[in-house]
C-alpha cells in the first residue's frame, strides 16, 4: 500500500486538517474542520437518519482522508449507544504516523475516545474490525470509480470527495448513479457541496435533493434522499 503525506494545517475552530499541494486542495473548510464535519455528516446526516427511525445505521464514507468523520461517527455510536457499521473507501491513504500527529484525539467530544481513534488509524484494511462495542469499521483501499458493491446496502452516505475544481470526475453522473444504487430506499446522501451542477446531476439519477443550511462559513449544503 502506498501512503501519502500531506501537510498538516490549522483551521479556525482549532482542529487541524491536511493540505495537498498537488491538487491545491484542503481536506476540510478553513473555517473549522471539526465544526464542518459535525454539521454536515453527523447533524445533517447520521442524526437525521436516526431521528427518522434508522436504528442501526449502515454508513458509507467516500474518502476516509484524516478519519475525522470516522472518529466522530464512532464517538456518536458510543455516546448514544447506537450500533453503527461504517464502511469507508480511500484511494490515497495518509501515512498513519502523520495522522497520529494531528490534534483530533484532544478535541472536545473525542478526548474520551482517544484510544479508539488510534485503533481506527491502526485498523487493517479490507476487512471488518470491531473498534468498540457499538462501532464496526471496514476500511476499503480502492478507487470509488471502479468500486463494486451490492445494491441497497447503506442508510447514510457521507459524500466527502475533493471539490469539483480539483476532482470534477467525482461529481459525475456515473459516480452519483453508483451512490444511488448502493443506498437503501429511504437512505440519504450528505455533502458539504451545494453547486447547482452537482444538484442537477444527483436529481438526474433519481435523488430528491434538499439544499439546507451549510456549516459555518458556507451558506448551503445538500442532502439527497433515495425515494422509498
Ligand atoms: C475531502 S477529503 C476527505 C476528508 C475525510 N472524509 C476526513 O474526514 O478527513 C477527500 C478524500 O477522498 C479521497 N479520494 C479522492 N478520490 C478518490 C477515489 N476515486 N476513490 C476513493 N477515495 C478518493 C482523497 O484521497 C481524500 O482522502
Amino acid at each position: 500500500m502506498k501512503f501519502i503525506n500531506p501537510k498538516i494545517v490549522s483551521t479556525a475552530d482549532g482542529s487541524e486538517s491536511l493540505y495537498l499541494p498537488e491538487l491545491d486542495e484542503h481536506y476540510h473548510s478553513h473555517h473549522g474542520a471539526l465544526q464542518e464535519s459535525m454539521h454536515v455528516y453527523i447533524k445533517a446526516g447520521l442524526e437525521h437518519a436516526v431521528a427518522n427511525g434508522c436504528s442501526k445505521p449502515r454508513v458509507f464514507e467516500l474518502g476516509l482522508g484524516t478519519f475525522l468523520n470516522t472518529f466522530i461517527t464512532m464517538a456518536y455510536a458510543e455516546r448514544k449507544g447506537v450500533e453503527i457499521s461504517h464502511y469507508g473507501i480511500e484511494k490515497f491513504p495518509v501515512e498513519p504516523e502523520s495522522l497520529k500527529k494531528m490534534n483530533y484525539s484532544m478535541l472536545p467530544g473525542l478526548q474520551d475516545y482517544s484510544a479508539f481513534c488510534s485503533a481506527i488509524v491502526d485498523a487493517g484494511w479490507d476487512k471488518e474490525v470491531e473498534i468498540t462495542p457499538h462501532f464496526k469499521l471496514f476500511k476499503k483501499y480502492g478507487d470509488f470509480l471502479s468500486f463494486e458493491h451490492p445494491s441497497n446496502s447503506f442508510d447514510v452516505f457521507y459524500f466527502d470527495a475533493f471539490g469539483f475544481r480539483a476532482q470534477s470526475e467525482m461529481w459525475s453522473e456515473a459516480v452519483f448513479k453508483k451512490c444511488f444504487e448502493i443506498l437503501a430506499p429511504g437512505g440519504i446522501l450528505v455533502t458539504y457541496a451545494s453547486k447547482g451542477v452537482a444538484r442537477r446531476t444527483m436529481e438526474s439519477v433519481g435523488f430528491k435533493v434538499e439544499r439546507i443550511t451549510g456549516a459555518p462559513g458556507k451558506r448551503e449544503m445538500m442532502r439527497a434522499t433515495k425515494p422509498l
